[in-house]
């Protein structure tokens, strides 16, 4: 499969690697082999039929090097808007889009999967804006343009709680599901309870980890949270056919407002604060909140835990745990979705 690769921050490195480590067993086990024959970063892009080397690649990204426009097979681009030209015409089979997740202007992003689509590429995202903001007219374009279109890298990285809940809503009826989605935040209220550190002091830790936001405003204020409600909701699905549900749909309030002191009322009781998603799938309401959650429950997940606990009319709780964010862990949902559409388009 030749491959395009847009975004070589964090993830796109990891992704990078991961095809290198993995690159026996994906052929052994799958029959999948790879060729990356396009990458592009914020400034360039490059292009190579033959493959583009993935340590020359990884070598222009490392702190201080010029990007991917620096490698032989290299050039500016003069504008982003410029890309989804490239793409389309980059002879890739699957795109995967790793770019910066912008709540607020997913236009470039939804733009660069469509036109990709358009061109008769399959198309990997990991970006949650076009998916929390776009969903209805991705999906149509996939179908209409008879490719595959995946995205579990967009909810719990390498847990793969996009695969359970549309499994559980095939064959019972959804009641809602409450999670817990954002690993940045949920380290932020553990380390604020255990160790009193300060909320800019956990939050640079979170940073260090690889977990935060290019934008961490959308982890501490709940909107990554959001997005990631919106697309399983609408992935499962758990909306009647016709309706959509966007992250603007989600009432969404974040951690900014919790003191030294809302922890300490909520140990007192027995209990600890975490950012709540929930969906009610009656009433079709979303929300994401901090929520005060008994010690020990369900959705008292350790600092590095995503949790998704589906409540279904027969089956009754299912729950998922694992860790939902990092390179690495991002990485292999992307390699999940690369094998998942190496193995559907046969
Ligand atoms: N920023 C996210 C988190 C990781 O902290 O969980 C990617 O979804």
């Amino acid at each position: 499969m030749r491959l395009f690769i847009v975004g070589l921050g964090v993830v796109g490195k990891g992704v990078l690697e991961l095809l290198d480590a993995r690159r026996a067993e994906l052929a052994s086990h799958f029959g999948v082999e790879t060729r990356l024959v396009g990458v592009a970063d914020s400034k360039g892009v490059a292009l190579c039929e033959d493959g583009l080397a993935h340590a020359e690649v990884l070598g222009v990204k490392r702190p201080g090097a010029a990007g991917v426009a620096s490698l032989p097979d290299g050039r500016p681009l003069a504008s982003q808007d410029d890309l989804p030209e490239v793409i389309a015409h980059s002879g890739a089979d699957v795109l995967i889009e790793l770019g910066p997740t912008q709540m607020r202007s997913p236009r470039p992003a939804t733009d660069r999967l469509l036109a990709a689509m358009g061109a008769g590429l399959h198309v990997i995202g990991a970006n949650k804006a076009p998916l929390s903001t776009a969903f209805a007219a991705l999906t149509e374009a996939a179908a209409v343009n008879n490719v595959l279109l995946r995205y579990s890298a967009t909810v719990g990285a390498g847990t793969p709680m996009l695969t359970l809940a549309r499994a559980a809503v095939m064959g019972d009826t959804l009641v809602g599901f409450r999670a817990i989605l954002n690993g940045t935040t949920n380290f932020i209220l553990s380390q604020m309870r255990s160790s009193g550190a300060t909320f800019d002091s956990a939050l640079a830790e979170a940073q260090r980890l690889g977990w935060a936001e290019a934008d961490p405003s959308n982890d501490v204020d709940g909107w990554d949270t959001a997005m990631k409600t919106a697309i399983i909701a609408c992935h499962a699905p758990a909306i009647p056919p016709g309706r959509s549900i966007s992250v603007h749909d989600v009432r969404t309030v974040g951690i900014r407002g919790v003191s030294a002191r809302d922890h300490a009322d909520a140990e007192a009781q027995g209990q600890v604060i975490k950012l709540v998603a929930s969906f009610d799938a009656t009433t079709l309401s979303a929300r994401v909140e901090p929520v005060r959650v008994p010690i020990g429950s369900r959705l008292d997940v350790p600092a590095g835990g995503n949790v998704l606990l589906i409540d279904l009319k027969h089956a009754g709780e299912l729950a998922l745990f694992g860790r939902g964010a990092g390179a690495h862990e991002t990485a292999a949902a992307v390699l999940r979705d690369l094998v998942d559409i190496a193995l559907s388009a046969r």
